[in-house]
């Protein structure tokens, strides 16, 4: 990766200050600032030659739906996939839930297993408790170890002969820690190949190149604003023979063939998963997003990212009275704290006023939050973007927190 000032001008907001002080912006895990590539793709389109796509024989229509239907081989490459594999959704939560509806009411029954884990975000453990309430399945969690990983030995017991889809995440959002998604889709599929397995790699993508192939999994799935993209999109990625075989998760206009009030019949996947006037400026969006990381490459993307995590470790480390959370030896760029002199919220408030925006509390994983013995940590999650000075600032605003409160 180039000098990161480049790439730094490219994200208009990193312009602003905060509080009158400059912005040092270290909550890329909850949502990416956007390039001007994105902010120009969208306006492009709205500006130039918006219309709905799928719908009209005019050059608009036309030149809108091209637009829209290039991004999902954009995603497809970007991931190892294939074009008719990609379903574009709203976001990650919308994915999984799609997964847990169509695919779960369609194929799974009563007192049939999944395998979730301890560190999963409450989008990949929520959809799936109200498809329990639904059909009465059951659910069972990977541990997680004092260090924050999957405790991937458990997998010897809690896979049985009732057990049919196991669903993870590829990296903890809260703590950083990257699974070993390829291994564990490898044990679970040699004890019964037909469990079906999905990966949330909402995190996973932004950090590294993925690739769904390689990794051997069913079902992958993401969301924009995390990819330096708009907020409003998302894409489920599945196997094609298993997207096909599930039934649509919303009725609506642009997913059927015809319909009659006898009878309606549905595209082929993946625009039987898309009911409505999809996202189209955001989807757009996306694939700008995803030609701009493409331009500076992931392994830059990553190395870079990882050369300031053990910047911002080094310096953290100098604090007293840090207690880390999450101390895998494989992690992406995020490092959750709390402190013995302070809650985590004044922490925040203190940065806050110095310009540096961290997030607080359970990071939507309270399960994983009891399981630490925390209600909640400070979160530095480190982007594309981040420079040494934001984690200076991070560091001098916490050694005044640390002034001021201990
Ligand atoms: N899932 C997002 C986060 O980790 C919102 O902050």
């Amino acid at each position: 990766m180039s000098d990161v000032s480049i790439y730094r001008a490219d994200f208009p907001v990193l312009r602003e200050t905060m509080n009158g002080r400059p912005l040092s912006y270290l909550d890329t895990a909850s949502s990416a600032q956007k390039p001007s590539i994105v902010l120009e793709s969208m306006r492009d389109i709205i500006e130039h030659y918006y219309a709905n796509v799928h719908r009209g024989l005019y050059h608009f229509s036309q030149v809108s739906t091209r637009s829209f239907e290039n991004v999902r081989g954009k995603v497809a490459d970007f991931i190892g996939g294939q074009e008719r594999e990609i379903v574009f959704t709203r976001n990650t939560t919308e994915s999984i839930n799609l997964v847990a509806q169509a695919y779960g009411r369609t194929f799974l029954k009563a007192e049939d297993e999944i395998i979730l884990s301890e560190m999963e975000h409450h989008a990949n453990i929520v959809p799936w408790q109200i498809l329990r309430d639904q059909i009465g399945i059951v659910i069972k969690t990977i541990p997680v170890t004092d260090d924050g990983m999957l405790e991937v030995s458990a997998l010897n017991h809690l896979l049985t002969d009732r057990t049919r889809f196991v669903s993870l995440t590829h990296i903890s959002n809260a703590l950083g820690t990257i699974n070993p998604v390829k291994d564990i889709v490898t044990r679970v599929k040699s004890h019964r190949d037909d469990i079906m397995v999905l990966i949330d790699g909402s995190q996973a993508v932004v950090h590294a190149r993925v690739d769904v192939a390689d990794i051997g999994c069913d079902f992958y799935v993401f969301t924009g604003h995390k990819l330096y993209g708009p907020t409003g999109v998302g894409v489920l990625w599945g196997r094609y023979d298993v997207l096909e075989s599930m039934p649509p998760y919303q009725g609506g206009g642009d997913m059927i063939d015809s319909v009659s009030f006898n009878r309606t019949t549905y595209k082929s996947a993946p625009y039987k998963f898309e009911a409505g006037t999809p996202a189209i400026i955001q989807v757009i969006g996306l694939g700008a997003a995803i030609d701009y990381l493409r331009v500076i490459g992931m392994e830059d993307v990553s190395a870079h990212e990882m050369k300031l995590y053990q910047y911002a470790m080094d310096g953290l480390s100098s604090v007293q009275g840090l207690t880390f959370h999450g101390s895998a030896p494989h992690k992406a760029a995020i490092i959750s704290f709390n402190a013995s002199w302070a809650h985590r919220s004044d922490i925040a408030m203190i940065l806050d006023k110095s310009g540096v925006a961290v997030r607080t509390g359970h990071h939507c994983c309270m399960p994983l939050m009891s399981r630490l013995g925390v209600d909640g940590t400070v979160r530095v999650s480190i982007g594309l973007y981040t420079n040494t000075q934001d984690i200076d600032e991070c560091i001098k605003g916490i050694k005044k927190a640390k002034d001021m409160l201990s």
